[in-house]
């Protein structure tokens, strides 16, 4: 894209997390300079625009992309611009003022109720901040169809992918349309009901899938074994039964836990102890995979070529039951090495890579974590549906 003298809207998603005013993990905004730095290489003037949290459409300064946009400044080494609202006189007059290879960031895009509802007028009014020209670098919310990410290209004369948006669809895409095989998947969580999708499409595509997390447990229990305290959808236990038999059926090698680390209450200083599926205790709940779980798992991610991983193996966020999680990150680094496509995304697993101290052994850890799911679930995603130079 010729883009030199040229005001460029970018989207980016810098939905990161700020604590006390300052950002506290910056994985997404480093994950996106080289597209900004791309552009500014290119004599561009950058615009970019993110939305930060669910403000619901009002300014909220608890939501404020200023933190942010100082924080940009330290990342690229050059000044960035900030416009207190994303679209009006100021963002306008701002955009135009910029030097080639100057850089505006914009206020949260949520603070209007247009955003969300993909409105015509507010799309129009974003793309007044540019010369015609939008990339789109949020993989991280490109299954959001709002005005920012999908109405704005309506109204520029070209839009494409930013890098980063790029890597997410080649490491993805090529493990639902051209996996490496063995493909094994593994899915943890606590909900069946958030992934009935993703465990659909990717039983379709896989040769193996793992299950841990609480979801494990509607599943245990669809095969009559004992669940305790354990979480269970009721509501999803016919569904369970189906994959089940559709997989026996097929041959289709769907991994449950045979044993978990179960404690006598939701708390991490709980009373705990290792115990097979067939031996939970009736009051006790399971919060974590156990070794033997473990082992089997790692054994199957030892063989795979590609390897997709989203969602924990239990309570994570409670050092007691995050035994289970670390083993799979580490396993997931071991075959990495020996050659496979491992992809990590979610927020709890991509914590739990980091946490392991693997995280530079994995070949790709999505941005995305509701994206990544949609697009591992087969779904087409607007914000790339939209795009038409890509
Ligand atoms: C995310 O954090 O998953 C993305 O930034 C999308 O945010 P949203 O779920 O609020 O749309
Ligand atoms: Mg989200």
């Amino acid at each position: 894209m010729e883009m030199n003298g040229k005001r460029v809207f970018i989207r980016v998603d810098f939905n990161v997390p700020l604590d006390g005013g300052k950002v506290s993990d910056d994985t997404r905004m480093r994950e996106t300079l080289p597209t900004l730095e791309l552009a500014i290489a290119k004599g561009a003037r950058l615009v970019l625009a993110s939305h930060l949290g669910r403000p619901k459409g009002t300014p909220n300064p608890k939501y404020s992309l200023k933190p942010v946009a100082e924080h940009l400044s330290e990342l690229l080494g050059r000044r960035v611009e900030f416009a207190s609202d994303c679209v009006g006189a100021e963002a306008e007059a701002k955009s135009k003022a910029l030097a080639n290879g100057g850089v505006l960031l914009l206020e949260n895009v949520r603070y209007h109720p247009e955003e969300e509802k993909n409105d015509e007028d507010f799309s129009r009014r974003l793309a007044a901040l540019c010369d015609g020209l939008f990339v789109c670098d949020a993989f991280g919310s490109a299954h959001r169809a709002h005005a920012s990410v999908v109405g704005i290209t309506r109204f520029v004369q070209k839009s494409a992918a930013g890098l980063l948006m790029e890597r997410e669809l080649a490491y993805l895409g090529k493990a639902i349309s051209n996996p490496e095989r063995p493909f094994v998947a593994i899915l943890g969580g606590a909900k069946v009901s958030d992934k009935i999708e993703v465990v659909e499409n990717l039983m379709k595509i896989a040769d193996a899938m793992l299950i841990g997390g609480g979801m494990a447990y509607t599943f245990l229990k669809a095969q009559g074994l004992p669940t305790g305290a354990s979480m269970v959808e009721l509501d999803k236990i016919d569904l369970a039964k189906r994959l089940i038999s559709e997989a026996r059926a097929r041959n289709f090698r769907l991994v449950l836990p045979v044993d978990h680390v179960v404690a006598a209450a939701f708390k991490a200083d709980a009373e705990k102890k290792t115990a097979s599926i067939a031996d939970t205790p009736e009051t006790w709940m399971g919060l974590d995979i156990g070794p033997e779980t473990a082992a089997r798992f790692a054994d199957e991610i030892s063989s795979a070529k590609t390897i997709v991983w989203n969602g924990p193996m239990g309570v994570f966020e409670m050092p007691a039951f995050a035994q289970g999680t670390l083993a799979v990150a580490r396993a997931v680094a071991k075959a990495t090495a020996a050659g496979a496509t491992s992809i990590v995304g979610g927020g709890d697993s991509v914590a739990a890579v980091h946490q392991a101290g693997v995280a530079d052994q994995i070949s790709h850890i999505s941005t995305g974590g509701g994206a990544s799911l949609e697009f591992l679930a087969g779904a087409k995603l607007p914000g790339v549906e939209a795009l038409t130079d890509r």
